[in-house]
């Protein structure tokens, strides 16, 4: 969703602000705004719609001097994108700037509290309503900044991560959290001193420090030009900063030569499922090895049930976590929709583990699912990809993805690694509860070991599909139809294309055909059906003859060698074989480059397809 980038120290906070809204522009993109104090205690406020480098242009002529700031790129909940609803947001005196990612639920009562006092506001949004309510407080209770703030956030009702400046205190920078993420970067200049660096995640930070703290739920930060930084929660006890040092690396947030961030994390597929097989899975011992569940046996061997939460692409592949583990380790899963599950009293016993499968690690529906499981006494695991973020440090275990930082907002190496940590949890489930037979194991493991090079084959054999892809720009609609482990590669490849080509796609179950979606499909209808020469492939053969004898043109995911599918085809991909579990982990990358090519042929942007963000920190 929205950005925050902050800085107090010594240097010009401009740039770094600047160059941190680029690194955060993935989550949000439709206006984006700076302020800083300057050294005449002047406080700036520049915004801009569209993108980060309209700001920039604004910015060119104007005073960007001044060593404390804040920024914000913003992705619209309350009042359309444009410059008065923009953050940062001023106070009616003009001495306060606030950014602010997430929701004021309670804004409108506010306001009409504070409208009744005389204040008046200029945007429709609820930051303006919490910038106008701190300054209120620090009015008229005669207060510092620091306490207006806790005075103020204890009246709202709601999520937030906000930072303010206040243009009396300008060696001071004050931020607070509550269900919106917030790191703060602790790093040195030149001369040794102390400066602080904020951001909604570690992105904008690495560049200048790997020293950072998460802010908990309900912390209020003071950094100060000192190098002071205390942090003090809503009930006013002081807490002790818990440092942590990053290991993200600086390149993974470049592009490395490719056109899109899409596009390079389609291709770094293979190396990031090494890199998520390290050291969990041993090709000499044949075993698999997953801390987060020996740590934990007792839970997993006497679990009654799993259920797992997730919304889009991490549903997905939960879905294909739960066929596996099923298969496996003879558990009983359940997946749900986290925004539906949070709100409808589920049944969840206290021997039910609950686990959580984000790639952020944000999503507000997932994070309220699991602090629903958690009142209702079940075990939590968390698989997320961002380290340190609210859904890892709210579950009892877990296991990170490590696959890297995932910038393009449509999500495809953190969707193949969440595919294969659940096959790691299915087996190490599984070795736990003796569910397998040594032989099938070690054929799953030896299997499992050869997938990151059986991408890269896969990813050689398809990289000219931007060759055919133009013929697709055209259509309005597409089917995605699969069976089994394939269906839910279906529907993420129906997602795929229709968040970033904005074309109208629709993932099946390829049997479900003819009770009804069958009456759409006519010579117009590109069919993709992934159909690799494994379990149910005649049972697809029948399916595919039922399209082509209604016209539809056939785009099939086969089998290296199929000859069938492929003369049935209008146009064919090919994946190598593999075990029908690992099959989603191969067929979904020409679907994801043949989304890739439709949209860029489209002109679509790709990186930053219009009303989405990669982190879903609101309802
Ligand atoms: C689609 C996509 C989204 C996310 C969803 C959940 O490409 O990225 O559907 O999968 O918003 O996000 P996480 O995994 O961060 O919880």
């Amino acid at each position: 969703m929205c950005g925050i980038v902050g800085y107090i120290g010594e240097q010009n906070a401009y740039p770094i602000l600047i160059k941190g809204l680029h690194r955060l522009e993935y989550r949000g993109y439709d206006s984006a705004g700076v302020s800083m104090i300057n050294s005449n205690g002047e406080l700036s406020v520049l915004k801009a719609t569209g993108k980060v480098s309209a700001l920039e242009e604004k910015c060119a002529t104007a005073d960007t001097s001044g060593t404390i700031g804040i920024a914000h790129t913003r992705w619209a909940t309350h009042g359309e994108p444009n410059t008065v609803n923009a953050h940062p947001h001023m106070s009616q005196s003009g001495n306060l700037a606030m950014v602010h990612n997430g929701i004021i639920e309670n804004y409108k009562t506010l306001r009409s509290e504070l409208e009744r006092n005389g204040m008046t506001f200029c945007s429709e949004t609820d930051t303006e309503v919490l910038v106008q309510l701190i300054e209120f407080i620090q009015i008229k209770q005669q207060c510092d900044l620091f306490t207006a703030v806790q005075r103020a956030l204890k009246n709202v009702v709601g999520a937030y991560a906000i930072a303010i400046l206040d243009k009396n205190r300008p060696d001071q920078l004050v931020c607070a959290r509550k269900g919106s993420p917030l790191v703060i970067g602790v790093g040195n200049n030149a001369n040794g001193h102390k400066e602080f660096y904020l951001g909604s995640d570690a992105t904008p930070i690495i560049e200048y420090t790997n020293q950072v703290i998460y802010l908990k739920d309900e912390e209020i930060a003071v950094m100060d030009r000192n190098g002071r930084l205390e942090i003090t929660n809503l009930s006013n006890v002081k807490q002790t900063p818990e440092m942590h040092t990053l290991q993200m690396n600086l390149d993974e947030l470049e592009k490395g030569g490719f056109p899109h961030f899409m596009l390079k994390e389609i291709w770094e597929q293979p190396n990031a499922m090494r890199t998520c097989l390290r050291g969990r899975l041993s090709i000499q011992d044949r075993d698999v090895l997953l801390s987060g569940i020996v740590d934990h046996r007792d839970k997993f061997i006497k679990a009654r049930r799993i259920i797992i939460c997730a919304c889009g692409t991490s549903w997905h592949s939960a879905l294909i976590g739960k066929y596996f583990i099923e298969e496996a380790a003879q558990i009983p899963v359940e997946v749900e929709y986290a925004s539906e599950f949070r709100y409808r009293n589920p049944v969840i016993f206290p021997d039910d583990v609950v686990i959580a499968v984000s790639q952020s690690g944000e999503t507000a529906d997932t994070l309220a699912a699991i602090q629903l499981a958690e009142q209702k006494g079940a075990f939590l695991y968390g698989i997320c990809n961002v380290i340190g973020s609210s859904i890892a440090r709210a579950t009892h275990s877990g296991t990170y993805l490590h696959v890297g930082p995932e910038i393009g907002v449509a999500s495809t190496k953190a969707f193949t690694g969440q595919v294969i940590t659940l096959c790691l949890l299915g087996l190490a489930i599984a070795k736990e509860k003796k569910t397998l037979s040594d032989q099938t194991f070690h054929m799953l493991v030896d299997e499992l070991e050869q997938i990151p090079d059986k991408m890269q084959w896969t990813l050689e054999h398809n990289k000219n599909i931007d060759q055919f892809a133009q013929m697709f720009t055209y259509c309005r609609n597409f089917l995605y139809l699969g069976r089994g482990y394939n269906y839910p590669v279906a529907l993420e490849g129906a997602l795929k294309l229709k968040e970033i080509s904005y074309i109208h796609a629709e993932g099946y179950p390829a049997a479900e055909m003819k009770h009804g979606p069958i009456a759409l499909v006519d010579e117009e209808m590109p069919v993709v059906v992934i159909a690799p020469k494994r379990g149910m492939y005649d049972k697809i053969v029948s399916n595919i003859q039922e399209i082509k004898s209604r016209k539809g043109k056939i785009i099939s995911v086969v089998t290296e060698g199929d000859t069938i599918v492929k003369n049935m085809s209008d146009y064919h991909f090919v994946i190598p074989d593999t075990r029908d579990c690992f099959v989603p982990l191969l067929a979904v990358i020409p679907l994801q480059l043949l989304s890739y090519y439709v949209a860029t042929a489209k002109g679509r942007n790709v990186d930053q397809p219009r009303n989405l963000a990669k982190s879903v920190t609101v309802e």
